[in-house]
């Protein structure tokens, strides 16, 4: 029996800090070495997906070989089979499927994303390139070729699935076969990883808002490649309150309470356990300090798992992987070559 399949895409990033680490990598992690007894995981590194946007050309390749080596450093397995990885420009069936699916498609399907309409809303109409425009269709694929019913989707990426679901069946109704597995609904797929999204790491300047790259002074933000030292003093001048007492209150005392999180996610312990041994003390500074502490303690531990990660191990496993992937995606992609009149 082939086991269900699981598909999430990675993006290429190596500008990650703290709030991505604990609240997008350990826990796709975990999802990937709790979910692979029973499921088959595939983890895809969206290269293609990465000039939707304008970047720097001249750096995507450290980029992917940074992103893929963080994975590893956080605690991507690299040993389980159940767990494959690999890049999406090496399965060129992505783009194949791309092009014949992007001909079923209506442009008013595309023109009512509202990820689309956000992101062309920032940009000059002719800096929106059209692969912005149909990336849907390209992610549809990515999901399709594999025959995977589980995608872990954010609310940012709710309607992309939803449009999976629709092109899958509207491909399987007009050829009257199962080309492809329709993925389960944005419901099911909830209920299958669980909605939790555990706590959020607010940006030190600004506690109210998420910790997130776009904070351009860059003081609010703990990246995992900052000096340890510097990171701490980014800590030491988070912006607290003038109530006097440390409490844990996201309302009146956000900074407080974004230190407090800190702390239980760098020290592994529930949260009300630190909230109970902090509660009511009067110094915020020492509080700081702690944090300040386990921050840089856990950056240069992270700098050692980076220094560890083996190289020639992850490159062979991702070539290994890869050819696997193109076993089955150009399965897929032939029966799909056959239905349209492509191929005898
Ligand atoms: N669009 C996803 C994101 O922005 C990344 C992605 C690309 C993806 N292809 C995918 C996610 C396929 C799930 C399935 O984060």
């Amino acid at each position: 029996m082939t086991k269900p399949v699981i598909l999430t895409g990675l993006r290429a990033n190596n500008d990650l800090h703290i709030g991505n680490y604990f609240g997008a990598l350990l826990p796709l992690i975990d999802m990937a070495k709790n979910k692979a007894e029973d499921y088959q995981v595939n983890l895809m590194l969206a290269d293609l997906h990465s000039f939707t946007t304008p970047i720097n050309h001249a750096e995507l390749q450290p980029q992917i070989q940074a992103t893929l080596r963080n994975y590893v450093a956080a605690g991507l397995p690299l040993d389980n089979p159940s767990v494959r990885i690999f890049r999406q420009s090496y399965v060129p069936a992505h783009s194949e499927l791309t092009w014949i699916l992007d001909c079923f498609t209506g442009m008013g399907e595309m023109n009512r994303m509202t990820q689309f309409k956000d992101k062309s809303a920032k940009l000059h109409e002719d800096r929106i390139n059209v692969g912005l425009f149909n990336y849907p269709v390209l992610m549809a694929c990515d999901v399709l070729l594999y025959g995977a019913e589980y995608v872990p989707v954010g609310d940012d990426q709710s309607q992309h699935l939803e449009f999976m679901r629709d092109i899958a069946d509207r491909m399987n109704s007009q050829f009257n076969q199962e080309l492809f597995v329709i993925p389960r609904a944005v419901k099911e797929q909830h209920e299958f990883f669980g909605k939790d999204q555990g706590l959020r790491i607010k940006d030190l300047q600004d506690p109210t808002k998420k910790m997130s790259k776009s904070d351009e002074s860059g003081k609010g933000i703990v990246f995992l490649g900052d000096n340890p030292d510097e990171a701490a003093k980014k800590v030491m001048g988070a912006t607290t309150d003038s109530v006097g007492a440390v409490r844990y209150d996201l309302e009146k005392q956000p900074g407080i309470s974004n230190l407090l999180q800190i702390h239980a996610l760098l020290s592994n312990e529930p949260l009300p356990k630190v909230i109970e041994h902090h509660e009511g003390q009067e110094r915020y500074g020492d509080l700081k300090q702690e944090v300040a502490d386990q921050v840089k303690e856990f950056l240069n531990d992270f700098k050692e798992r980076l220094a560890n990660v083996d190289d020639a191990q992850l490159m062979a496993k991702l070539e290994a992987d890869e050819k696997q992937m193109n076993g089955v995606a150009n399965a897929t992609l032939l029966k799909v070559q056959k239905a349209v009149g492509l191929r005898a």
